[in-house]
């Protein structure tokens, strides 16, 4: 008989989403690996046993047992995309878009992500915290363990650095544990809007924005990384984070072209990032297929993804992360067909995209309601999205996003017996306890 710290028993339904060590696509994304009546024994914060209640108790033995009569007991959701580190608000911007402005339209006028851009500048790196902190409050009380966070509200050096030290200081601090990535080229920051005349340099035009992130940006981010705490923190509870630092880009239309993109993600891949790609969230410049191509981890938004490149997805290792929160913040009738990707075998994740323009919304759970409704995914395949499937969008697959043993005892107890109440009731919250690392934080 094993002593451990804690047992987690007689749950109505253990709900463990085990992949084996592999992301699940396509028709396994169904498969939530449900146990009636299933017990966790949980040491050092991780995971020992998973079971039956009475397998567990002919094993192990807890002088802290928690009784999950009536309740699910699943793993803490995982985002794979956020963009939370942000001072301000887009009120006016949320008044403009009701009113019948669009958000490209918006960030062409120098607003939208360039009015975050201006508050995030100005905000000094206790306020940029604090500000943040909140957010990610929010996100760990709706069930959010680990998140991945962007930069991307700074556009120079100075003020992305801030950013990344914001992102460090939160990690290391908050109970939610955080997967860093680097987005200098979110957009153009204003300094660069000019056009360049072939006589004189007087004006900085976007393509000096870019070697400014190839030859500046992204080599002194990957230092600081490689310095950070990310790198030189050794935790003798649960697996550690590993060290994973990912550089991305907003191909789009007023933003970064398919060459501006691809430099960008080319000189990251040669610097040691692991790659992630804002896609088709309005328009298809060919990102999908580049970030492919390149071996980027996750493709992020996908709403005007082809069925070519939908075919490459599903025979790449890259994940498709949809962003269904978006298009509900923006009223839209479209969303990404996402329903079409896992048909042919994609592996599909599901993130809020929480950020002050495109969505604000700091609920996986919600992100998964939304997801079976507009984008036909069903319950089983949502949870599996915003949790292994997540997990592995920001490589982190084997660290999280699952109940099987080994892995970091980040669990969520809900006030219900069936998990897919999570996703059928929305606008509330089933989060009833959150244990992380072995630890009950809420
Ligand atoms: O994922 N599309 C670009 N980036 C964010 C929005 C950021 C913002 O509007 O502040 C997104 O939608
Ligand atoms: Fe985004």
């Amino acid at each position: 008989m094993l002593k451990v710290d804690l047992i987690i028993r007689n749950a109505a339904q253990l709900v463990t989403c085990a992949a084996g060590g592999k992301v699940k696509r396509g028709a396994e994304m169904r498969n939530v690996g449900g146990v009636a009546g299933g017990a966790l024994a949980i040491s050092d914060g991780t995971i020992l046993g998973v079971g039956k209640s009475d397998e567990i108790a002919e094993h192990y033995q807890s002088e802290r047992v928690i009784d999950a009569s009536g309740k699910v007991v699943c793993p803490a959701f995982v985002d794979p995309h956020t963009h939370i580190v942000y001072a301000g608000d887009r009120l006016d911007e949320f008044e403009l878009k009701i009113k019948g402005a669009d958000y490209l339209e918006i960030l062409e006028n120098g607003g939208g992500i360039i009015s975050t851009v201006q508050q995030t500048r100005e905000a000094d790196l206790n306020g940029l915290i604090e500000q943040s902190r909140r957010r990610l409050d929010k996100m760990l009380a709706h069930g959010t363990g680990t998140a991945e966070i962007k930069t991307g509200y700074g556009l120079n050096t100075e003020t992305e650095l801030k950013m990344l030290k914001a992102v460090a200081e939160l990690d290391q601090t908050h109970h939610i544990d955080i997967v860093p990535t680097f987005l200098p080229a979110h957009t153009f920051p204003p300094e660069y809007k000019g056009v360049q005349s072939p006589k004189s340099k007087a004006q900085s035009c976007p393509d000096d924005y870019v070697d400014l992130i190839c030859d500046e940006m992204l080599p002194k981010a990957i230092e600081w990384f490689v310095n950070s705490h990310f790198c030189t923190k050794q935790t003798h509870q649960a697996p550690p984070t590993a060290h994973q630092f990912f550089a991305d880009v907003f191909c789009e239309k007023n933003a970064f072209n398919l060459e501006q993109s691809g430099r960008v993600l080319k000189t990251a891949k040669r610097l040691g990032y692991k790659l992630k790609a804002h896609v088709d969230e309005f328009t298809n410049l060919g990102g999908a297929r580049l970030a492919i191509e390149l071996g980027a981890t996750s493709i992020d938004h996908l709403d005007q993804i082809s069925d070519e490149e939908i075919k490459l997805l599903a025979a790449s290792e890259t994940i498709g992360i949809v962003t269904p929160t978006v298009n509900f913040n923006f009223g839209a009738t479209h969303f990404a067909d996402a329903r079409k990707m896992i048909d042919a075998n994609c592996a599909i994740a599901v993130s809020t995209d929480y950020n002050p323009g495109s969505a604000p919304c700091p609920s996986q759970a919600l992100a998964m309601a939304i997801a079976c409704r507009y984008q036909k995914l069903l319950p089983s395949e949502t949870l599996n999205a915003v949790t292994i499937n997540a997990a592995f969008a920001v490589g982190l697959g084997a660290t999280v996003g699952s109940l099987e043993v080994g892995k970091r005892a980040d669990v969520l107890i809900l006030d219900t017996d069936d998990y897919r109440h999570l996703a059928y009731e929305f606008g509330g919250n089933f989060v009833q306890s959150i244990i992380k690392k072995g630890k009950i934080v809420i």
